[in-house]
């Protein structure tokens, strides 16, 4: 964790309101204690990593670093808003240049007469060239956007392209493989794909929403698109490297607009096989006389009404599916770091770390806590 930090010292926290101090990035050490931790990285790179399914060990990628882009429709964007950004400029310099060669060049003097300037009024070959060359710039600026759009909508995808459905909700992610038959929340896992295009893997995200407006956005991985209810959009990704990925909700949807987070974690394909393996086995029973008055005491709440635990008669769908629940990085769609403490206080109540989500404080002793974040302990 403190390499990634280190090497991610610009990523902003995800940190939300409260006590969730561990979440922030540490500062950073002199310059000895840098070099350590990079000496660290390359060892670790030697090492023949076997990451956990849950991509706790990937590499944090740089959060909304458009310049940055490593996956096929995002790069695609990157080259037409560089063009865009160069045109602009262009217009920027000129217009910055004629207005301070005119201020320089006309301002008040010494030996100034008083009388006003003479008054021009009309002038078709100038109006018509500041209202022709706008129109044909502007008309450039629309071919390339719309060809990229075009571009990136009209990609025929591949056979072997992954599936997935993706559902907002007001505040968070449901995430559907169809094909695998997974069901899980906030953390996308994918396989890693490849700039050449014959052994690329590619995952096409069919976007979906249960409520209101959300809309989908990983810089480094693709552009915008909205999740509209009651209308299936699509989008895709093609990563070239493995690590995590950070997204969010770009279509303001609420309070918790802005805790509503997105990880999409690239494994090498073999790690992928792991995690959804992982993610397809059985949940355990419960072991312990605690785990089992948690999972007792999940049954007799309203918990079931709005989550789903596979295999159980837990069934409800307005909450994130806890079949797996510990496999992910973070709770309350990346509010915080999914650990025992958090888990408790989320738990105990909701609200303290997210105002206003859905979820409601239950009222619970410390003790049944204690009991259902045991029993949630179990699902992995
Ligand atoms: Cu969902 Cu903003």
């Amino acid at each position: 964790m403190r390499i990634i930090a280190f090497r991610h010292k610009k990523r902003v926290s995800l940190q939300g309101p409260g006590s969730i101090t561990k979440w922030g990035m540490r500062a950073v050490g002199n310059f000895w204690n840098q070099c350590s931790y990079l000496l660290l990285a390359l060892l670790l790179t030697l090492v023949p990593a076997h990451a956990d399914v849950t991509g706790n060990s990937y590499q944090m990628r740089r959060v909304a670093d458009i310049f940055d882009p490593l996956s096929r429709p995002a790069e695609m964007i990157h080259h037409s808003a560089m063009v865009v950004l160069l045109i602009t400029a262009g217009i920027f310099l000129v217009v910055t240049f004629l207005l301070v060669y005119i201020v320089v060049k006309f301002r008040r003097r010494k030996d100034d007469d008083g009388d006003e300037p003479p008054q021009i009024y009309g002038s078709s070959h100038i109006e018509l060239a500041w209202t022709v060359l706008p129109i044909l710039i502007t008309v450039v600026l629309i071919l390339v956007a719309s060809r990229t759009i075009g571009e990136i909508q009209n990609m025929p995808m591949p056979e072997n392209a992954l599936k997935v459905r993706l559902v907002g909700h007001q505040w968070w992610w449901e995430i559907h493989y169809p094909d695998l038959g997974i069901v899980t929340a906030n953390e996308i896992h994918i396989p890693v794909s490849s700039r050449d295009r014959d052994k690329a893997r590619p995952t096409h995200i069919t976007l979906q929403s249960a409520d209101v407006i959300h809309s989908f956005w990983v810089p480094q991985l693709a552009g915008k698109t909205d999740l509209v209810p009651n209308k299936d959009n699509e989008t895709w990704v093609d990563p070239y490297e493995i690590g995590v990925y950070f997204g969010n909700c770009a279509e303001y949807c609420g309070s918790q607009h802005a805790n509503m987070l997105l990880r999409v974690i690239v494994h090498e394909p073999e790690d992928f096989d792991r995690w959804v393996a992982q993610q397809k086995a059985p949940v355990v029973a419960p072991q312990t006389e605690l785990e089992t008055k948690g999972r007792d005491l999940f049954f007799n709440t309203s918990c079931v009404n709005c989550h789903r635990v596979d295999g159980t008669l837990s069934a409800g769908v307005f909450g994130p599916d806890l079949t797996k629940l510990m496999l992910r990085q973070t709770i309350g769609a990346g509010v915080a770091p999914l650990t025992k403490e958090n888990l408790w206080q989320w738990v105990k109540d909701p609200q303290s770390l997210k105002v206003e989500c859905l979820m409601p404080d239950m009222q619970l002793e410390k003790n049944e806590v204690d009991a259902i974040v045991a029993y949630l302990m179990t699902l992995k």
